[in-house]
Order: structure tokens, then sequence, then C-alpha cells
């Protein structure tokens, strides 16, 4: 225990495919280290598939998470019982993950007397830009991983309104349907990317759903039928058709994204009027994408905004993220409102109580 008014936290993460487990500490002062940052990615065990089997997963969380929690705690050359807490990943995800996660989180809880925290897995990926760059409140979030598509304003620890949601696919689901229709390897957004490289952006004139409208959802399950339908007619496929669809793909979607984004960030203008140098915050793998980072980086200088990406480690799925949130949660006293220990794992919880939820919402529906 750091005991001069520091946290130190074990965060354990196994909401997907990736199984985490981190040490961070916070001094008294606000400042924040990673003493350890350990994540053990199933990619392989599922990409034969094309996409991540839940069974496969829990699996693998069992057999990995007790040397992933070791290795958490050796590489921070710490011990469980000179932690403050241990933070778990309760939801939303993948409910034998979860289980896995959160029994063994309340089994070293249990054994070591080390309080344990509960804590929500888009908590997590909201806050990580405070550990990163020491951003303060309110900010925008725009979150775009394999499970979800979301649009977050986050104005405090523990408060935070959806402003927007996929009506169905999350973005790195669509980019990894492109890519299974078009016979490229899992995971599809990196080999998309790639692919895009050599094609000519302009062959293809997708369907950009919602564009145009008030309301500032996303939707991308008619642009994957379009390109399932150019892929089909072209059939059988030459390594330049691959890549122009690759390549008309990422350009509609970039162009949809920044328009789509465009609404909330003026709705951010009109909420916070006197907000010296608004920022929004990009996370989760698909920000790794250079072509759609470039489109948003566009968007925000035309809007006054700055945009932010936590490097692409921790904009991924981690522990970090969530032994951070815990750290956060402690210290705005919210921890102390809830019984983890007796908490159940939540397949779904949206951070955003409120929100109503919308159809579809990714491919871990879950997440939504
Ligand atoms: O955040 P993440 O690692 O896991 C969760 O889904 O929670 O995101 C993985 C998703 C996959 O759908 C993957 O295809 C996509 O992010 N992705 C990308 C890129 N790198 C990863 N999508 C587009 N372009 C990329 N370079
Ligand atoms: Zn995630």
């Amino acid at each position: 225990m750091t005991g001069d008014g520091g946290l130190t936290v074990l965060g354990i993460e196994t909401s997907c495919d990736e199984t985490a487990a981190a040490v961070v500490a916070r001094d008294a002062a606000g400042k924040a280290t990673v003493l350890s940052d350990i994540v053990l990615s199933q990619i392989e065990a599922h990409s034969a598939f094309g996409g991540v089997v839940p069974e496969i997963a829990a699996r693998a969380h069992v057999e990995a998470l007790d040397g992933v929690i070791e290795a958490a705690l050796d590489d921070a050359a710490t011990k469980l019982t000179a932690l403050d807490a241990i933070a778990v990943t309760a939801g939303p995800g993948l409910i034998g993950g979860l289980i896995a996660g959160m029994m063994t989180a309340k089994a070293l809880s249990a054994a070591s007397g080390v309080r344990l925290v509960a804590v929500n897995h888009l908590e997590g990926h909201a806050l990580t830009a405070r550990l990163t760059s020491g951003l303060s409140f309110p900010y925008l979030l725009l979150l775009v991983s394999g499970g979800h598509t979301q649009m977050i304003l986050v104005e405090g620890v523990g408060r935070y309104e959806r402003w927007a949601t996929t009506i169905d696919d999350a973005l790195g689901e669509a980019f990894d349907k492109t890519a299974k229709l078009l016979g490229l390897p899992y995971p599809g957004g990196p080999s998309v990317e790639q692919a895009a490289l050599a094609g000519d952006p302009t062959r293809f004139a997708f369907p950009r759903p919602l564009s145009g409208e008030a309301r500032p959802d996303f939707s991308f399950s008619g642009l994957k039928t379009s390109v399932r339908q150019a892929a089909t007619s072209l059939a059988p496929l030459a390594e330049a058709d691959v890549a122009d669809i690759c390549a008309s793909f990422q350009k509609t979607v970039s162009d949809t994204l920044s328009e789509r984004v465009g609404k909330s960030l003026t709705r951010f203008r009109e909420r916070y009027p006197d907000q010296e140098n608004p920022v929004l915050v990009v996370a989760g793998g698909v920000a790794a994408n250079r072509t759609l980072r470039a489109g948003l980086e566009r968007l925000c200088g035309e809007n006054g905004f700055t945009m932010e990406a936590p490097p692409p480690r921790l904009c991924t799925d981690n522990a970090v993220m969530i032994a951070w949130a815990g750290i956060e949660r402690l210290t705005a006293g919210l921890a102390e409102d809830e019984d983890a220990m007796h908490m159940p794992p939540r397949s779904r919880w949206p951070l955003d109580a409120r929100a109503a939820p919308l159809v579809g919402g990714g491919k871990r529906g879950a997440k939504a």
C-alpha cells in the first residue's frame, strides 16, 4: 500500500479476446505511472474462424489468467497484499470471459483482503486519455472498435452521455466482414488498410448510410452489403479489384464518419460555448487506421477541436485502462456505493443508463 495518499491498483480485463492484467499507481499529486502492462491476445486462436468465438475465448481466459496476473505483479515488482485495490471488468462483453475474470478477481480479493472495484469496460476506454495526457473534463470520446461505435460525452468520472451509437454493425466489424468476404486475413482492419494503399478510392460509389440526417448515429451494414454486391459481380476478383474495393470502402467510411461525428462536435460547442480548447478523443482498435485518423483530424481542425488519440496499445483492449478507471472511481469516492464482491458480470452494461438501446450495437452486441 502506498499509504501516502497515493493508490496502487491491479487491473484485470477479460471481456473479449484479450487476457490482460496491469498494475497502475497514482501518487498523491495525481501523477500516474504504469508499473506493468500484460496483454495476451487470442488472435491466433480465433483467426481460423474470421472472428471471436465465445467458447474458445472463455476457455483461453481461464487457462491464461493466473499466469498473466502473476506476470503483471512480477513486472511491477509488487505483491497482491501491497495493493490498494483490484479493479476488474464487470461488463459489458462476452459473458464467459467476464465470469472468468470476475471469479478470479473475487477469489484474489477474498484471499488477500484487498478491496475489489468493478469497472465498466467502456469507462476504461473513456478515461484512458486522462491517464495518458492528463486531459480534464469535459471532452468528447469517439470509441470505434470491433464491439463498439459510440460517441460519448465525458463530463466527469461516472458522468457520461451517449450521444450516438451504431444502429447495426460496429465499425471494426464492418472492416472484419469486408476483409472476410474479400478473402483477406483476420483481423480485417489492418488487412483492408494495407490492401487499400494500392487501390483507387473513387472506383466504387458505396452508399453513405444516415448521411445528411440530423440524428448523429452511425450505420454500417448497408455499406457491407454493397461491398458484397461489388465483390460478387466482379468475381473472380483480381488483386486490383480487391485493392479498389478496400480503398473505396475506406474512403466511404472516412467521409461518413466525419459527417456523422461533425454533428456531435456542433452539439458540444452548443453545450459548452465557453470551452476554450475542446477535445475529441478517438479510441478503439479502428482508431489505428491512418485514413480515418487523417479525416477526423481534418474535421477537428475545421471545427476548432483538437483530436487526441491515446497510443495504440492503450486504445485497444488492455488492463491498464481498467486499473486506471478503478483509481479514478476510488479517487472520486464512487467505489464506496457498490458491493463489487456481490456484483454479477453484465454482458450488457451501457455507460449511459438513460440512453435508449438501439438495435444492433456490434458483433458482440453485448458491448453496446
Ligand atoms: O479495440 P479492439 O482491439 O478490440 C475490440 O473490438 O474491443 O478493436 C479491434 C477492431 C477489429 O475489428 C479490427 O479489425 C479493427 O479494430 N482494427 C482496424 C485497424 N486495426 C484494427 N480497423 C481499421 N483499420 C485498422 N488499421
Ligand atoms: Zn474495448
